[in-house]
């Protein structure tokens, strides 16, 4: 096998007792030894995308870090809740940002979703909007096992957040282990 691969995890929950960000923690425990995985810097701290900025004093310093950390990596796993059927407006406002610049860092980027919800849907229609959003600008879109995590509030520990469900660490840990092997054919490392 070649060397390590590096994974930026990006979570689109700010809560401060999200599911999501409880997964999104939970992940490198879940991963192969051939992924290392480290949470993206954070991005609620973009101003809302505004072409008149992007114009004048160019991509905030939160829109460059972030969009240097995904240039970095070989690959991204999003982790996110679904907001009324879509993608969280903070998470949308970050793709929006970098969608626009010139070495956009999503371009041929491998990347796997994962969502959290508390409903019965698991978050499932925010990964279809997610997907056509980064396919629209080039992202490689992992495709199956998906991970869907419904009825959120009965996976995770109520106290210590920690995931508890074991048929959802087992798909988590299989989607893991099978995007190493999609990141590896998409970028022959
Ligand atoms: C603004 C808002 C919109 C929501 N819309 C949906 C939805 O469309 N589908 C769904 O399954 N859950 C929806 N929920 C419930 C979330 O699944 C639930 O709040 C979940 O815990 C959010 O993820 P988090 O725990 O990572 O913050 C919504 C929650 C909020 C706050």
């Amino acid at each position: 096998m070649a060397g390590t691969l590096n994974v930026v995890v990006i979570c689109g929950s700010l809560r401060r007792s999200s599911y999501n960000a409880a997964l999104a923690r939970a992940l490198p425990g879940l991963a192969p030894a051939g992924l290392k995985l480290t949470a993206a810097p954070p991005f609620d701290i973009m101003p809302h995308y505004n072409a008149d900025v992007q114009a004048g004093s160019g991509f905030p310093a939160s829109v460059t870090g972030f969009a240097d950390a995904i240039r970095a990596a070989d690959g991204v796993v999003i982790v996110s809740p679904e907001y009324n059927w879509s993608i969280p407006g903070v998470l949308k406002n970050a793709i929006d940002w970098v969608s626009r610049m010139k070495d956009q860092p999503f371009l041929n980027k491998p990347v796997a979703l994962q969502s959290c919800a508390t409903g019965p849907l698991g978050g499932a229609r925010m990964q279809y909007h997610l997907r056509q959003s980064l396919t629209s600008i080039d992202a490689l879109l992992f495709g199956r096992p998906e991970v869907l995590v419904s009825f959120s509030a009965q996976k995770f520990d109520e106290k210590t957040l920690e995931l508890k469900d074991q048929p959802t660490i087992d798909i988590v840990k299989q989607q893991l282990a099978a995007f190493e092997t999609f990141i590896r054919r998409v970028s022959a490392k």
